[in-house]
């Protein structure tokens, strides 16, 4: 791998501040200082950033701001897909998906190493709640608020009490908020289309107790803080 590379995918440093540590003489391969970002370096070379070895980080969590347009899929022989959005590195080491958003849905999409923290987030016995943006055709009212609460009967299922929030209601239509525990296939759109609103466009803002960082641009992505890591894993009961 390129030590550029190597250094903004085991630090904090973006591939720019990288070149730039390696110009300022902060970076050694095996003892001697370096300064081309092109160099290749192998798992066998020691690569210190200011004299610390690098941690080679086999762990990974990360938080994207899905665009629209792309599967969420660890890979696919024709569409493009989230992983397309992230470095190479994180399919290499498996960093997938906690569960799907449909292509046409944007917003909060978690990606993880770890398997059983996936599966526990994911678990429906554990009921964590995801908050959808949704505009929605036609004007909605307390009655439609009334059925997500009380649950709502679909042709396969029914499905569990959910809160709603209107946030604004037109004739033509309204934009509300949607938080519901479970995560079946287009189950928010077909919740809103049962009661006669079809969901124009559909953004998830919040995974349990993590929120979608407003300063991320649609398709960027960023690493979890140890912060957000440790709340994940306390709310499926891993700390
Ligand atoms: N519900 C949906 O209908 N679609 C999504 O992408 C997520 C939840």
């Amino acid at each position: 791998m390129r030590l550029d590379r190597l250094l903004s995918n085991s630090t904090h440093l973006s591939r720019k501040q990288a070149k730039d540590a390696l110009k300022s003489s902060r970076v050694s391969v095996n003892w001697v200082t370096v300064s081309s970002p092109e160099m290749q370096v192998t798992d066998n070379d020691k690569v210190c950033l200011d004299g610390q070895e690098l941690a080679q980080k086999t762990e990974h969590h990360l938080m994207l701001n899905k665009p629209a347009g792309l599967l969420t899929a660890a890979r696919d022989s024709r569409a493009k897909t989230v992983m397309d959005l992230l470095p190479p590195l994180m399919a290499k080491v498996k960093c997938m998906p906690i569960g799907r958003l449909d292509k046409d849905t944007e917003g909060l999409l978690l990606f993880t190493t770890d398997g059983e923290l996936a599966h526990r987030l994911l678990s429906p016995k554990r009921e964590i709640e995801k908050t959808y943006e949704a505009r929605v055709e036609g004007r909605l009212t307390q009655k439609d608020v009334s059925a997500f609460e009380a649950g709502i009967e679909l042709s396969d299922f029914t499905a569990k009490p959910a809160k709603m929030q209107i946030l604004s209601a037109g004739e033509k239509e309204s934009l509300a908020l949607a938080i519901v525990t479970e995560g079946k296939f287009h189950q928010v759109k077909r919740m809103f289309g049962s009661l006669g609103h079809e969901v124009l466009a559909l953004k998830r803002l919040k995974f349990g107790p993590l929120d979608l960082d407003a300063s991320l641009a649609i398709g960027q992505y960023r690493e979890l803080s140890e912060d957000e890591v440790r709340k994940l894993k306390e709310a499926v009961g891993l700390v």
